[in-house]
């Protein structure tokens, strides 16, 4: 085989460092995708979307020579392992589309050979890798599937694909060990499981877990803020010295291609009985309804928590009696500070700031938006963001807005849920 390993959705969030981390411990990697213009961009030797470290470990993988691309699928039967991480989206009514899958390995079937291995990758709905076995077993196809989910944080992904154990899971004995083998080149350890179906649960459940956590952090946010209390001192208490608080993650929207709806497929393995699930999903997707309820009831600023340094009144009036005057948010200008899914992401899919933009829209005069990585011809550039906008949401907190400084726009009301500015005040000040 020319190839040691194919990766099928090779130039997206988990296909490139992960093919880019293979290629640089030795294993010959090919990255096959559809998106040709994509595919350029990393044969040129620079990530399409921010990647941690990626320009220097993809250059060092190329220069090996251990690293190549490729836009049609002829190389899947050039390589002894083939993995498979494309997207599986829900569908419109929040359902699992497990066509995701098979309909890219309809297409590609072909180019499948007897005795390859067929991992995958992408995070699935329970059954899926028995339902692909089964696919090639009735296609008198001798190709073995083994699922081995991803478990990085998108933007970090090289450092953990170093550092985290694989779950890795088989039909057989013989592919359990031979992927054990492949990601044993990058990884400290695996962990296998005794089926498939309990490795695609170790991943649905991982990822629900995470944003039931976030659910709860951003509804006690809810409580104290719907009572007039400052979240962030109850937050701070709770955790200060107390290790059963450690991970007790603070407010902030809980968004991006992954939690929701891998939440929303473990709920329809469940014929929908996932009440901690489906509570999450509100929870969380309300955050931008919240905000600008408060800001439409023009509720006293501790409702929403505005910016709060040390030393200073948390209840700090910065709109005063104008703030209670039924429909003051229909004359306000809205600007949103960051549009990616979460803070130094370039990321936009299912960010809540997008969201929080059409509602703000139905609600206030105008609505400016802007984000350091994302370039996008209708967003504006930060300053005349903050020159023209009444109110100013932090939606993505990125590093870059730390150099903000509140305090110099008296006029102005500042939203920041997640206590970015303060944070980093006080680290400036203790610096
Ligand atoms: N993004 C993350 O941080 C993350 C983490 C863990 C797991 N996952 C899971 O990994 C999977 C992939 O997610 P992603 O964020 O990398 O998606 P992505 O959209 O960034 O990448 C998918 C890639 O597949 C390519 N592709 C689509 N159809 C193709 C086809 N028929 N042939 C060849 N290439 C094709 C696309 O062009 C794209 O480059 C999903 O199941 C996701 O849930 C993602």
């Amino acid at each position: 085989m020319k190839y040691d390993l194919c990766i099928v959705g090779g130039a997206g969030h988990v296909g490139l460092p992960l093919g880019v981390a293979m290629a640089n411990a030795g294993v010959s990697t090919v990255l096959f995708d559809t998106n040709r213009e994509a595919l350029e961009v990393i044969a040129g030797g620079r990530f399409p979307f921010k990647e941690k470290d990626g320009d220097r470990e993809l250059r060092r993988a190329l220069e090996k020579r251990k690293l190549a691309t490729a836009h049609t699928p002829d190389v899947i039967g050039r390589s002894a392992f083939v993995l498979l991480v494309v997207g599986t989206p829900v569908d419109e009514y929040l359902n699992p589309s497990i066509h995701a899958i098979t309909r890219v390995i309809d297409a590609y079937l072909p180019y499948f050979k007897n005795g390859q291995v067929l991992i995958l990758r992408s995070t699935v709905y329970p059954g899926t890798s028995e339902r692909i076995q089964r696919y090639f077993r009735e296609r008198s196809k001798r190709v073995n599937v083994a699922f081995c989910p991803e478990r990085i944080v998108e933007g970090n992904a090289l450092a953990e694909l170093m550092t985290l154990p694989q779950i890795v899971s088989a039909f057989d004995p013989q592919t359990l060990g031979k992927v054990s083998k492949l990601f044993r080149n990058i990884a400290p350890k695996t962990v296998a499981t005794a089926q498939p179906v309990e490795a695609e649960l170790a991943k649905l459940f991982s990822n629900a877990w995470r944003y039931i956590k976030f659910a709860v952090g951003n509804q006690f946010f809810m409580i104290a803020a719907d009572h007039g209390l400052d979240y962030h001192r109850i937050y701070q208490a709770m955790r200060e010295d107390y290790p059963r608080n450690r991970d007790l993650p603070s407010p902030g929207f809980a968004a991006g291609p992954c939690l929701l709806k891998d939440t929303m497929q473990l709920a329809a393995y469940h014929s929908n009985n996932f009440f901690l699930g489906h509570a999450a999903m509100l929870v969380n997707e309300g955050m931008p309804n919240f905000i600008v309820k408060k800001l439409r009831h023009g509720a006293s600023p501790a409702a929403v928590p505005t910016v709060r340094f040390a030393n200073e009144n948390p209840l700090r009036e910065l709109i005063g009696a104008e703030a209670a005057a039924p429909g003051w948010l229909k004359t306000k200008t809205v600007g949103i500070l960051g549009m990616a899914f979460k803070g130094e992401s370039d990321d936009p899919r299912d960010s809540l700031s997008y969201k929080l933009k059409k509602i703000a829209e139905a609600e206030a005069k105008r609505v400016l938006c802007t984000d350091e990585y994302i370039k996008d011809p209708a967003f504006h550039p930060v300053r005349t963001v903050l020159a023209e906008s009444d109110i100013v949401i932090l939606a993505a907190p990125h590093k870059a807005y730390a150099a903000i400084d509140p305090r110099r726009y008296p006029a102005k009301r500042f939203i920041d849920i997640w206590n970015f500015w303060p944070r980093h005040s006080n680290r400036a000040a203790r610096a």
